[in-house]
């Protein structure tokens, strides 16, 4: 799965240069920026120009915090490749005014231009990013409160359930739509429900991830577990 991911998004580097790339944090796409890094080292893929922009951001939290997806870029990724962290772009859980964070973020990919390709993982729940299942999805960068079940999925990271933010900024569906390309990871019979919702062939805002049927260019990465029958 991670060698087929950083094999796609490797292939949209070298196809343009400036790259956007649009990534995403927790477990599942560890192994691919492992592989992207090792590619960088070997001379395959360059990051000097290439930009990249987060999904989501626990809120609140400090960019120090080792929970912190900032924290989990730079050291998952951005301190083992040749990129310039300027040019890293992620929701910025420290801000005193989460709002006008989302407003100031949706402004720096307007001004980024268009992502290449989306990475994205998916929740036990059918989250995508932080959008989380609802009646209503929104469409740009937000704060939303997190689940109770994506609370006791993330408390894994966390010394306990408590030291979970609850909330979270993070991009909205049309701002993951948005994107050229997407690329979705599932493994792990956890994320089976979710995928099938996914797959079943309607949409629906109890399965967020479900929108990206709307997509043109949607690839799923999973393995068996994940995909079930
Ligand atoms: C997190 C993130 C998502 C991620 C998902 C799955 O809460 N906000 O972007 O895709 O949950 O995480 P994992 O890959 O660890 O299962």
């Amino acid at each position: 799965m991670s060698l087929e991911a950083a094999r796609i998004v490797a292939g949209v580097m070298q196809k343009k240069h400036n790259a956007v790339l649009g990534l995403a944090t927790g477990s599942t796409p560890v192994g691919m920026y492992r592989i992207l890094a090792d590619m960088n080292k070997s001379g395959e893929i360059d990051f000097s120009d290439v930009t990249t922009v987060n999904l989501d951001e626990y809120y609140p939290i400090s960019p120090e915090n080792d929970q912190s997806y900032r924290y989990f870029m730079n050291t998952n990724l951005f301190d083992h490749i040749n990129i310039d962290k300027a040019r890293t772009f992620v929701p910025d859980g420290s801000a005193k005014d989460p709002d006008e964070a989302c407003r100031d973020y949706e402004k720096a990919l307007k001004k980024v231009g268009k992502v290449g390709i989306q990475v994205l993982g998916i929740g036990q729940n059918g989250h995508i990013g932080f959008n989380e299942p609802a009646k209503n999805l929104e469409v740009l960068t937000h704060v939303t409160k997190l689940t109770k079940s994506t609370i006791k999925a993330n408390a894994r990271f966390f010394e306990s359930e408590d030291d979970v933010p609850t909330k979270a900024l993070t991009m909205g569906m049309g701002t993951i739509l948005r994107s050229r390309k997407i690329i979705i990871m599932a493994n792990g019979e956890a994320k089976k429900d979710a995928v099938a919702a996914m797959l079943k062939g309607t949409i629906n805002t109890s399965c967020p991830a479900s929108l990206l049927n709307l997509h043109k260019d949607v690839t799923l990465i999973c393995d068996k577990a994940a995909l079930g029958e």
